[in-house]
């Protein structure tokens, strides 16, 4: 019998606080072993880890990730569970597709172009900033992709699905079911959309590039075999999603520019670095990813402990961003730190570690950052009002947010 407590309903009750209360308990150490979903599991912190961790020879994700999970945020057979030649196959489709640097500016133009008509349609009125920038963000991917949407409540519809599931997936309560609910329909919409493309009943892209669409439909995975319709439609679901995703990001960065009003003005002044330097440091300082997990591949050793093969393996994100080692003053919020300079591979890892192409860090890191810092730098010549609020993020609860989702006046005029 391992040693320790199953700490399953501890994670649920205490979000963000269970990592750091963990380690505080195990004198704050690189491997702090856990039971977790009736498993062993093991805690890992630090440079080493992350090096560790995504080391293929070390842990593996297939039947890492719980059907809950699975069932809301990601999706079943998702290149996230794959491993080996056939994930390598399946992330290229990302990789390939999304990391040209012209296919990530169309996207950064498209967001900030429907941003910015939201906000015109907004003139005199209130709005919470997370739910608008969702909508703005849904309808930006959806012209980017070459996903048909039969028109603007469909956007919103799509908008509120992908938050769902995001912000459903770590709870076992109505969240969650809304999740699950909201996954099983565009599921649904997007198998459709791949079996139109595949059955030539869509006109194709005129551009020299496929869609996204036409690129999913079109994949082949390993054994030369295309996605089933499932599948298309998770993956494509693993685009549209997390992008939508990003809104987590610029709500937390209104909360940073209202509570720092010196770094308002130096990216009002700005003309795209410090843009940049201000999007990593959302990255870093705020709660989004608790940690990434995968199971060890065979029996191994780290930091002197054993890990026997299967154990659950758990890296932990927002604690290597605020330890005090690798950060010089990480309470403090500066985007000055990453200015004129992109973070090495082990250093930022809100979206993963080690390398997107080969291992599982995200694909989608340089889309975030771009439109992070493209959105992020209209906010202060938008002239939005905060009126009072709650804009406290609670810390129990994953993923968090500003408890108001930032409630803005838009003034009747733009300024
Ligand atoms: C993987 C975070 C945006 C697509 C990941 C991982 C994290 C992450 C932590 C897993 C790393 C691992 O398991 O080791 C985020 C955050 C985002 C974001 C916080 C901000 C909203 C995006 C975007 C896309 C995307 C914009 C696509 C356009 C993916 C995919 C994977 C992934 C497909 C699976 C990669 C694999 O398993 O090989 N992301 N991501 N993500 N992300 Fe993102």
């Amino acid at each position: 019998m391992h040693p320790f407590a199953d700490s399953t309903l501890t994670l649920l009750t205490s979000g963000y606080a269970w990592a750091p209360g963990l380690r505080r308990r195990h004198g704050d150490g690189p491997a702090v072993p856990a039971r977790l979903m009736g498993r062993p599991a093991l805690l890992l912190h630090g440079p080493a880890a992350v090096d560790f961790f995504y080391d293929e020879r070390h842990v593996l994700r297939h039947g890492a990730l719980p059907g809950p999970v699975l069932d809301t945020l990601f999706g079943r057979g998702a290149v996230h569970t794959l491993d080996g030649e056939t994930h390598r196959v399946r992330k290229e489709l990302f990789t390939t597709r999304l990391m040209t640097p012209d296919g990530v500016d169309d996207l950064g133009r498209l967001a900030r172009e429907h941003w910015l008509r939201t906000v015109d349609g907004l003139r005199g009125r209130r709005a919470v900033l997370f739910d608008e920038m969702a909508v703005a963000l849904a309808a930006a991917v959806c012209e980017w992709s070459g996903v048909p949407v039969a028109d603007g409540a469909a956007v919103r519809r799509l908008a509120e699905d992908c938050v769902a599931m995001v912000d459903g997936f770590a709870t076992p309560g109505p969240r969650h079911w809304k999740a699950r609910r909201a996954r099983s329909r565009q599921e649904a919409a997007l198998a459709r959309a791949v079996a139109d493309v595949r059955r030539g009943a869509v006109a194709l892209s005129s551009g020299d590039r496929p869609t996204v669409l036409e690129a999913v439909a079109a994949h082949r995975d390993a054994d030369g075999t295309p996605l089933d319709l499932h599948t298309a439609a998770v993956e494509l679901l693993n685009v549209l999603r997390p992008i939508v995703a990003i809104t987590w990001f610029t709500t937390f960065a209104a909360h940073a520019l209202h509570h720092f009003p010196a770094v308002r003005e130096e990216l009002r002044a700005d003309h795209g670095r410090y843009a940049r330097a201000f999007a990593h440091e959302v990255r870093r300082c705020y709660p989004f990813v608790p940690f990434v997990g995968g199971l060890a591949a065979r029996d191994l050793r780290f930091d002197g402990q054993d890990v026997s093969e299967g154990t659950l393996v758990l890296l932990d994100v927002p604690g290597h961003h605020r330890d005090p080692g690798l950060w010089p003053e990480p309470n403090r919020f500066d985007p000055r730190r990453f200015l004129g300079r992109e973070p090495g591979p082990g250093e930022l890892i809100a979206q993963g570690g080690g390398n997107a192409r080969t291992g599982h860090r995200c694909p989608g890191e340089d889309i975030t950052v771009h439109l992070l810092a493209t959105l992020a730098a209209t906010l202060p010549g938008l002239g939005l009002d905060l009126p009072d609020q709650d804009l406290g993020i609670p810390v129990g609860r994953i993923p968090t947010r500003p408890r108001s989702g930032v409630i803005v006046r838009v003034p009747s005029r733009s300024r």
